[in-house]
């Protein structure tokens, strides 16, 4: 892969948007690559959270890459927007935590990218905006859906109308991002965060971000039955056994993922 780093050190794999003399703008290659790079991951047992950031030091990504968006005719724009939205939604409903260290601009693409991970942090230079209005254009990757069922249609609207970014403090205080760090340390609290997840019971994470990502997308009585039963498959695990038991003898439990 040219444009994506992937490193696997289990239980946690990082990924890294690499192009930085762009940016990281995600061209047409990237999100190949990053498609390529999620599928290994999703196959990979022994890992349990995925950091994906970018880099250099001024951008996770700033946006789609404008040259080639400037070239789309209709049914290649069509085409664009759907298979992005394919890989973005299959990092929303990935099966394994996705956390986004945002170590600069997330414009565009990249926030769009970052709203389709588990969950945000970002470094204190980061910036983070949706400015597709300025070039004459809508978020094609999901940023007009989910960025308005995060923070509010409000806030979502200001920021899609004016395209204008949002501080690393700004984004911190709507809830777009849960921790806002120096740069050096955002990459060790992302870290930390993911460790703690992946010390958990693997199936237990992988339901509960299926409870949650799928429930929201319902109404509340289909999301409780959901909850339910997913609670109930849960029971019949080792892990549960185990979790339980290991509470109940004062130790620490052994996961193993069945
Ligand atoms: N697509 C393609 N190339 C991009 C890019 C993008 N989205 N964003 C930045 N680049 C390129 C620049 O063209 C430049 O390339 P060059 O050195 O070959 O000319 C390089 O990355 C560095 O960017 P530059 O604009 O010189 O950096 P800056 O620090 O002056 O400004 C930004 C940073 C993020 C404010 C500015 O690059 C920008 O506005 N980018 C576009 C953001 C955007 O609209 N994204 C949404 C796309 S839908």
């Amino acid at each position: 892969m040219e444009n994506v780093r992937l490193e696997i050190q289990a239980p946690l794999a990082r990924v890294t948007l690499d192009r930085p003399a762009k940016l990281n703008a995600l061209n047409a290659q990237t999100i190949q690559e990053l498609s390529q790079a999620f599928a290994q991951l999703r196959d990979d047992d022994a890992v349990r959270a995925i950091i994906l950031t970018g880099a250099g030091d001024k951008a996770f990504a700033a946006g789609a890459d404008i040259g080639e968006l400037a070239r789309l005719e209709p049914i290649a724009g069509r085409d664009y927007g759907l298979r992005g939205q394919a890989l973005f939604r299959a990092i929303e409903l990935f099966p394994k935590p996705v956390i986004a260290a945002i170590n600069g601009y997330a414009l565009g693409g990249g926030l769009e990218l970052a709203l389709a991970c588990t969950f945000r942090l970002a470094s204190e230079s980061a910036r983070l905006g949706q400015p597709e209005v300025k070039l004459g254009i809508i978020p094609s990757y999901g940023g007009s859906q989910r960025l308005p069922r995060l923070i509010g249609p409000g806030r979502a609207l200001e920021m899609l109308l004016t395209g204008e970014p949002l501080t690393a403090a700004e984004a911190l205080a709507c809830g777009l991002v849960n921790h806002v760090l120096p740069a050096a340390e955002l990459l060790p609290k992302a870290e930390a965060v993911a460790r703690k997840i992946a010390a958990n019971a693997p199936l237990a994470i992988r339901l509960c971000l299926e409870a949650v990502r799928r429930g929201m997308e319902t109404n509340t009585e289909e999301a409780l039955t959901l909850e339910a039963s997913l609670f109930a498959l849960l029971c019949t695990s080792e892990d549960m056994k185990e979790g339980t038991r290991a509470f109940l003898e004062k130790r620490a439990p052994a996961f193993q993922g069945r």
